[in-house]
């Protein structure tokens, strides 16, 4: 039978916490990125960067922490709970690095913006990986809500 650390009740609390803080900073995002799908006036678009920028940058700060939380306490205590909380942990683990990658690509975007490259090209880099990266961490902040509801 599975044991679970003392430590586990304020763990998984702490990780149901970050959800929700990257919950709403991800709304942000994806709201911004709308915003910039839909204007086509420059400085509407410039303004829609910004908000893209901060919110970005927020996510970029959360997420490798989050992540090794996640990999250090909740992740390998439920991989003991059965075969299929451990192939589903080994699953996490393995969008963790995906996510890992497209946060990656999200800032390299960013800089290039910033470093006042061909705008038009920036822009459309920083919007497609932006969406990319908003939508993988939606459904894996989804996935992990519903399959670990009774650990949360
Ligand atoms: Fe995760
Ligand atoms: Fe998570």
């Amino acid at each position: 039978m599975a044991t679970f650390p003392i430590s586990f009740r304020s763990d998984s609390d702490r990780i149901h916490g970050e959800h929700k803080a990257l919950v709403a900073e991800l709304a942000a995002f994806q709201s911004a990125l709308e915003d910039l799908a839909f204007s086509d006036q420059v400085f509407a678009n410039l303004y829609s960067a910004d908000r893209i920028a901060h919110h970005g940058r927020r996510l970029a700060s959360l997420l490798p922490e989050h992540f090794q939380h996640e990999e250090t306490t909740l992740l390998p205590t439920v991989s003991h709970v059965s075969p299929e909380l451990e192939e589903f942990a080994r699953e996490i683990c393995h969008e963790h690095q995906q996510i890992r990658q497209r946060l990656s690509e999200f800032c390299r975007a960013l800089g290039r913006l910033e470093a006042g490259d061909d705008v038009a090209e920036a822009v459309n880099a920083v919007k497609q990986s932006g969406r990319t990266l908003a939508h993988d961490l939606s459904a894996h902040l989804a996935l992990e809500e519903s399959q670990l509801d009774g650990f949360l």
